[in-house]
Parts: structure tokens; C-alpha cells; sequence
């Protein structure tokens, strides 16, 4: 995939709120500080002049904001979720828009969940997963910040994912903002589901 232009298209701020157009999206999901801005930036090369807002304080993405990418489809970076220092009635709106964000009538195609890699998954994560199965809406997982795990405790982490959230080792990519390992993988994963999801289309 070439990226020519990536421009931000807009945000939804409120549950039951629409996409800004008709393309095709994929989102990204997982908790506070995670890495989703950082990931989306390195995706589109937009390190070096950002596009999604990064913060080391945690909670800094508050709504569902949409990125173009050429003509063809939408990047949707979520709100983190199970960050425990906003307010209870925050978070919980936080998830009532991801849950009426990815339910309603502009579901994405697919989604990408991310976890640390540094820490074990969280029920948070667990509950993102299931509910994410139980939408049928296919899904990647994305082991974030891998240039802090040694190569050598690479294969075990992935068992120990696979296992914690009941995720195919091979729907898993290890990625790094810092050194972009992982990008190429992932930007052929998502390719993936928007042309899978095309077919289902077709077919009708
Ligand atoms: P919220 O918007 O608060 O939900 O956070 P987020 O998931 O968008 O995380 P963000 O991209 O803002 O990154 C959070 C922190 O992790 C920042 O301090 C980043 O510099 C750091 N970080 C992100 N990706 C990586 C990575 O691949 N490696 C390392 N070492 N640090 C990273
Ligand atoms: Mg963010």
C-alpha cells in the first residue's frame, strides 16, 4: 500500500453520531497509553509531524477521530478505555461512544485491538475481545512498544496472549512506533480486511 495524502476528516464526540463520509474504516482500540496515536502515526509516516495527538498523560484521544488515507479508507483512532485515573462517569461515556460507535450504523470493517507488551492483558482487554467476537467484526491484535521485549521472549508472549484472549497467534503483530518494526505486516493485515470485506460485499 502507498500512502499519498492522509488528512483528518473528522471526529464523532457523541454515541450515535456518523462517520464524516462513506469509505470503508478500520479502528483502533485498547487501553489508555497503549500506543494507538503513536501506531497510526508511524503507519501514515506522520512521525515527524503528527497527526494523532501522543501524550504521555493517558486519555489524551476523547472522541472517535477519523483519518483519510488516499482516496480509499478511513484510519479511526478510539478513545482509550480503562484508564483509571478520569472519572468513573467519564469512562463510562467513553464506552457507551466505542460501543455505539462500533455497533451502529458506521461500524467499521475491522478492528485492530492493541495491548502492551510490557504488561499482561487486562480484563478491559479480555471484555474488548469477546465484544468485539460477539459483533462478529474481525479483528487484529497488536502487541504495541515490542522494542522493549528482548527477541528472546518474543515466541512466549505470543503464547501467553493467544491464550489470555483467546487470539490466534496468527492474527497477532508485533509493532513498534519507535522502530517500526511491524508496519509493513500490519499495513498488509489491514489491506487484507478491507479487500476480504469488499468481497463480502460483492457477494452482497
Ligand atoms: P490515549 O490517547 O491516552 O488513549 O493513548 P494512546 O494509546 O494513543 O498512546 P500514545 O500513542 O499517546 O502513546 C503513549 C505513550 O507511549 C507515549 O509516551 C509514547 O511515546 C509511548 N509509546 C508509544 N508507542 C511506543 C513504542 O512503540 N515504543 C515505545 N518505547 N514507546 C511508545
Ligand atoms: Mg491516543
Amino acid at each position: 500500500m502507498i500512502i499519498r495524502r492522509v488528512e483528518y476528516v473528522g471526529s464523532i464526540a457523541d454515541p450515535g453520531g456518523s462517520a464524516p463520509g462513506t469509505l470503508p474504516q478500520v479502528a483502533f482500540s485498547g487501553r489508555s497509553n497503549v500506543g494507538k496515536s503513536s501506531l497510526i502515526n508511524t503507519l501514515l509516516r506522520r512521525t515527524r509531524k503528527k497527526i494523532a495527538h501522543v501524550s504521555s498523560t493517558p486519555g489524551k484521544t476523547r472522541m472517535v477521530n477519523f483519518f483519510q488515507v488516499n482516496e480509499d479508507f478511513y484510519l479511526v483512532d478510539l478513545p482509550g478505555f480503562g484508564y483509571a485515573k478520569v472519572s468513573k462517569a467519564i469512562r463510562e461515556s467513553w464506552k457507551t461512544l466505542i460501543h455505539s460507535y462500533l455497533s451502529g450504523e458506521s461500524a467499521p470493517r475491522g478492528v485492530v485491538h492493541l495491548v502492551d507488551s510490557r504488561h499482561d492483558p487486562a480484563d478491559s482487554d479480555r471484555e474488548m475481545v469477546t465484544y468485539l467476537g460477539s459483533l462478529g467484526l474481525p479483528t487484529l491484535l497488536v502487541l504495541t512498544k515490542i522494542d522493549k521485549v528482548g527477541r528472546m521472549h518474543r515466541e512466549s508472549l505470543i503464547q501467553k496472549v493467544s491464550k489470555d484472549l483467546g487470539v490466534d497467534a496468527e492474527q497477532m503483530v508485533l509493532f513498534s512506533s519507535k522502530t517500526g518494526e511491524g508496519r509493513e505486516e500490519l499495513l498488509e493485515a489491514i489491506e487484507a480486511l478491507l479487500e476480504e470485506s469488499d468481497e463480502h460485499e460483492e457477494d452482497g
